[in-house]
């Protein structure tokens, strides 16, 4: 019978792309995905160290595992991505109930690994044993061995198997690999490695291959994407904005490109220049300024002052005055006053950020903050700033939502809109007034399948009626009102002039 696995992913896109490799790869040994973690042969940890919180449910998900090890030693556990790379062998000695520790930059190599563990597992339980089996290596190839972890890099990448049925409705495509920013507070640097950039051909093919097998809307990965560039053998150099316009080129059956992280101080003209010329590049991009002052942008490392982020604001919009410029904010940070956070706030009024990830500092181990700044802002302080700066952003969203109302706006069409559906079945009263605007009744046997949910090219979340065949295409919707969270519309011949 099949083996079975489950894979469990925490984090970012980069995980959730580095997951599906895996899970292409552990396919074609034969394993069968299963959503039952407690009957599953194999389970997997995909984790994230970025902040404590995250490494905690990896804990508590390893501590229920325990006991299934025990009364199951066939069974295999595996700990894969950032904090296996930041926690190292260590973790053996806390768990020692974990067979396979597995580095981002080694996940080529997870397939044999999860052999090795299955053929060995049922071994002695103990710390020397020879049934665990660990890869990590980002450290080391820092300085010496690059081109070995772009080799890496590009096994895994190349491995994808796009198989029919596969979900495609957001298909990723990594460009960079790690990071060599060094921001303080940030473990990335450390777990995924230095900067390593795909040769651009390969990428266009993987677009090409995913956009062949039906996918709709791609995005560009990388965690600080806009500073991608390939030097090739003969001295040509690619640049991002190189980079986009040929992807653009390559695909013009693709209805949509995406692209994330970027780092505001990077941002070139060239590529500003690219998103506005590829019509089917959308106008949304995820540029994080993490904070709204200079002393703390200097003690993070940011390498830009808040006037080089507005600058590069104003360049964005006045190419491209729709754009939707998405932030992450750290607050908390150490040392942080009450005046400098307000700064936070003003940046988002300033920049009409599209949305903002905001995040209380956490101090990582591994990183510079942590070794030079004592964690000197009490937690209920960060949470009033935290709620403080999501209520600035709540008022921005209600005025750029606004803004919206009245205009008509392309929308690629996701499916049936849950959300509304949801409430409908489960309260079975007005669908209209939740959402801020006008109420429509719908008592609980009246379906209401015909409300269909889609996105704009910057993102933002429109329900409208249609028919469901309208999945994946794209259609106008002329804005009626709209809540914090989405747009309410209807269907129209007219162009869209979002
Ligand atoms: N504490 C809090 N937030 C962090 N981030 C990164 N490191 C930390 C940390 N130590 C946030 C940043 C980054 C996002 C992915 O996570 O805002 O952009
Ligand atoms: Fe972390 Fe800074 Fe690199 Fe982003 S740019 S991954 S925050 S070190």
């Amino acid at each position: 019978m099949a083996k079975t696995l489950y894979l469990e992913t925490f984090g970012c896109q980069m995980n959730v792309l580095d997951s599906e490799l895996v899970l292409g790869q552990l396919r074609g040994q034969g394993y069968v995905a299963t959503d039952d973690r407690d009957t599953a042969d194999v389970v997997i940890f995909n984790t994230c160290s970025v902040r404590e919180h995250a490494e905690q449910k990896v804990w508590s998900r390893l501590g229920q595992l325990r006991d299934r090890k025990a009364a199951d030693p066939n069974f295999v556990l595996g700990v894969i991505g950032c904090m296996a790379e930041r926690e190292g062998a260590e973790i053996f000695k806390r768990n020692p109930h974990i067979d396979i520790l597995c580095g981002p930059a080694e996940l080529d190599k997870l397939p044999g690994m999860v052999q090795n563990a299955v053929t060995t597992a049922g071994g002695r339980n103990v710390i020397s044993d020879r049934r665990h089996v660990a890869l990590m290596g980002n450290s080391v190839r820092r300085s010496s061995t690059l081109q070995v972890a772009r080799d890496d890099l590009e096994m895994l990448d190349l491995s994808r198997a796009v198989s029919p049925g596969d979900d495609l409705s957001q298909a990723y495509v990594r460009i960079t690999r790690g990071c060599n920013k060094f921001c303080t507070y940030c473990v990335v640097p450390h777990t995924r490695g230095p900067e390593v950039h795909r040769p651009p051909q390969n990428i266009i093919d993987e677009v090409r291959k995913l956009v062949d097998a039906g996918a709709k809307e791609v995005t560009l990965l990388g965690q600080t994407i806009n500073h991608y560039a390939f030097d090739h053998s003969d001295g040509r150099r690619t640049t991002f904005a190189d980079l986009l316009y040929a992807v653009h080129e390559a695909t013009p059956d693709l209805p949509r490109l995406r692209f994330v992280t970027s780092f505001p101080r990077d941002f070139s003209d060239e590529a500003l220049d690219a998103m506005r010329d590829c019509e089917r590049i959308c106008r949304y991009l995820h540029a994080p300024a993490q904070h709204g002052n200079n002393r703390l942008l200097k003690l993070m490392n940011r390498g830009y002052s808040i006037e080089q982020y507005r600058e590069f604001v104003d360049r964005a919009r006045e190419r491209m005055p729709d754009i939707a410029i998405v932030s992450d904010f750290i607050v908390g940070f150490p040392t942080e006053t009450d005046e400098e956070f307000e700064q936070c706030c003003d940046i988002v009024r300033y920049a009409k950020f599209k949305q903002s990830f905001i995040f209380k500092y956490s101090p990582r181990p591994g990183t510079v903050a942590i070794d030079r700044f004592e964690d000197d802002i009490p937690e209920d302080v960060k949470r009033a700033r935290n709620n403080r700066l999501l209520a600035v952003q709540g008022e921005v969203i209600a005025e750029n939502n606004a803004a919206l109302v009245g205009q008509t706006i392309e929308v690629m069409v996701e499916g049936e809109s849950k959300l509304v559906s949801r409430r409908a079945k489960a309260t079975g009263v007005e669908l209209g007034a939740g959402f801020g605007g006008t109420a429509r009744s719908s008592g609980p046997e009246e379906t209401v399948d015909t409300q269909l949910v889609g996105r704009t090219r910057g993102d933002q979340i429109v329900v409208f009626d249609g028919d469901l065949s309208l999945k994946g295409g794209l259609v106008n919707v002329a804005i009626d009102r709209a809540s914090q969270m989405t747009l309410f519309g209807r269907r129209v011949a007219e162009a869209a002039v979002v």
